[in-house]
């Protein structure tokens, strides 16, 4: 699908369909812009009968009503006026996206000048609809057989125009219109690295499709293999790839946008490929889904592209350990010991707590690049699952101004997220007993805190540091954000680290 933008007159166009959003007062009544004085009559008699309020994810459809310049008219409710915001923005394109497909409309034209009334930043509308619909298109299917996939889906949604009423109008438009290009083409990449299956989506392929797709962005991509992760000491990483017939990687991501003498911020994502479980192996029931365990590191991968490609004056390093965790002859033992790259010895008492392992490393890593901060994102324990569900996604920092600002970052995305407790008694809980650090805590509760703490060991003092625990948050969301497919990976948080790296 295309995405335009256009200066236009409506009457004079002969369009296939007309898109507009309408957004309700504050006693939530629709407020109809006037666009046509016959689509306003028939407008206002659906809502007169009570067919239709504007309410968010509501659509109303006109099939060869001939009126505003256009053969078919779709309308897209917003919800209230002084609650519509760039997510608003976002689903309600997606909305109109899932309309237009059950039409099978194939061209459409999106009417902005009611909604630049309601947010001044034109660029802002364009970005979160064009956001809105991208990310709406994504479907994973290339491992289907030509023959599966449905006849009818040769009738597809082909054009979508978005209509500025103005010359500087136009441009703000196409400048939003640019931006969400790549927020969502790069966002898309990194849901299909979630999507791929662990036997096409191995460490090596992570490495190799990273490398490829940075090609031309400005993006330094060094992916270190097996001799090289022992060769640096990074004895979890390497510890837990034994397991596995496929070799671990190393990926690191090195972007350029500000002076050399500023800080890099650095993001890095747990890229586990494969979790069984190890020796302490999972139970067989939904083990399938364990093929998103390296979402954290595609979804860093995704960010530092869409970094990259949006030029942001910063300089940003990403970091991706990648392994399969699986119970081969040489695997992990429960009860023995490795060591970090920093020197800390653990002890693995469940080979199943394997993403903090590869992550210390990493994080040893991204303390040695003397970092503004260092956040990471890990799909790290189903314990955030029971506390957070598929809403929000659980944010670990003892530093106050950093949650702060996370706050503010994932606001501007519309991306939820939620403060959660990392104090000394999870440290407490995770002392080893033959070694520095157990990988589990005592008492067994509160499994993302102590998980936390374990990562916290691994972050030189003085570095501002956040975790994202997105376990709930990486898939199968589609049941509140109508832009994320329905059974997949959802690139959470890659639009907030990408407003986190403008913050630095
Ligand atoms: N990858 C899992 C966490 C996970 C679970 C993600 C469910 C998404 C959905 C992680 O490696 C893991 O297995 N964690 C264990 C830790 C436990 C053994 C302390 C868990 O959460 O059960
Ligand atoms: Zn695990
Ligand atoms: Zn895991």
């Amino acid at each position: 699908m295309k995405v335009l933008a256009q200066k236009t007159t409506l009457a004079q166009q002969n369009r296939q369909t007309m898109v507009v959003f309408i957004t309700q007062n504050k006693d939530k009544k629709p407020i109809v812009p006037k666009i046509d004085q016959d689509l306003d009559t028939l407008v206002n008699s659906t809502i007169q009968n009570k067919d239709f309020g504007a309410e968010s994810k509501e659509t109303l459809f006109f099939r060869n009503c001939l009126l505003a310049g256009a053969k078919h008219v779709l309308i897209v409710g917003l919800g209230k006026s002084s609650e519509v915001s760039s997510e608003s923005l976002r689903i309600a394109a997606a909305t109109a996206y899932n309309q237009l497909k059950v039409q099978k409309v194939t061209e459409a034209s999106l009417y902005l000048e009611n909604l630049t009334k309601v947010i001044k930043d034109t660029s802002a509308i364009s970005q979160a609809l064009t956001e809105g619909l991208l990310l709406s298109e994504y479907e994973f299917s290339e491992l289907k057989s030509q023959n599966s996939k449905k006849k009818d889906d040769k009738k597809q949604l082909e054009e979508v125009t978005l209509l500025a009423s103005g010359s500087a109008q136009l441009n703000s438009v196409k400048k939003g219109l640019d931006i969400g290009y790549i927020i969502a083409d790069c966002t898309n990449f990194s849901r299909r690295l979630g999507d791929s299956p662990g036997n096409f989506m191995t460490p090596t392929t992570l490495a190799n499709e990273t490398i490829k797709k940075a090609k031309g962005t400005g993006l330094k991509v060094t992916a270190w293999d097996k001799a090289r992760i022992k060769k640096e000491k990074m004895g979890g990483l390497l510890g837990v790839s034994l397991g596995s017939s496929q070799e671990p990687r190393f990926i690191i991501m090195e972007y350029k946008g500000a002076a050399a003498s500023k800080k890099p911020v650095v993001f890095v994502g747990k890229g586990l490929t494969f979790d069984s479980g190890g020796i302490s192996i999972k139970p067989a029931q939904n083990m399938d889904e364990m093929k998103y365990d390296m979402c954290g590191g595609a979804n860093v991968i995704g960010a530092m592209l869409a970094i990259a490609k949006l030029k942001l004056k910063v300089n940003a390093i990403g970091l991706v350990p990648a392994s399969e965790n699986m119970p081969g002859p040489a695997a992990n033992k429960p009860g023995d010991v490795l060591m970090a790259r920093n020197g800390k010895s653990f002890e693995v008492l469940n080979t199943d707590a394997e993403g903090r392992l590869i992550l210390a490393d990493a994080l040893c890593y991204a303390s040695e690049q003397k970092p503004a901060a260092i956040f990471d994102a890990a799909t790290l324990t189903g314990a955030i699952l029971v506390a957070l569900g598929n809403t929000h996604t659980g944010v670990f920092t003892r530093d106050k101004n950093l949650m702060g600002k996370i706050q503010k970052s994932a606001d501007a995305a519309g991306e939820l997220v939620w403060p959660m407790p990392l104090t000394d008694h999870h440290v407490e809980d995770i002392r080893g007993t033959h070694a520095d650090w157990s990988n589990i805590g005592n008492s067994r509760l509160a499994g993302s805190s102590t998980a936390a703490a374990f990562l916290e060991q691994f972050v030189e003092d003085g570095i501002p540091w956040a975790h994202f625990d997105i376990a709930g948050t990486a898939w199968n969301v589609a049941n509140r954000l109508p832009y994320c497919p329905k059974k997949g990976a959802s690139g959470a948080i890659v639009r907030t680290f990408i407003e986190l790296a403008k913050t630095f």
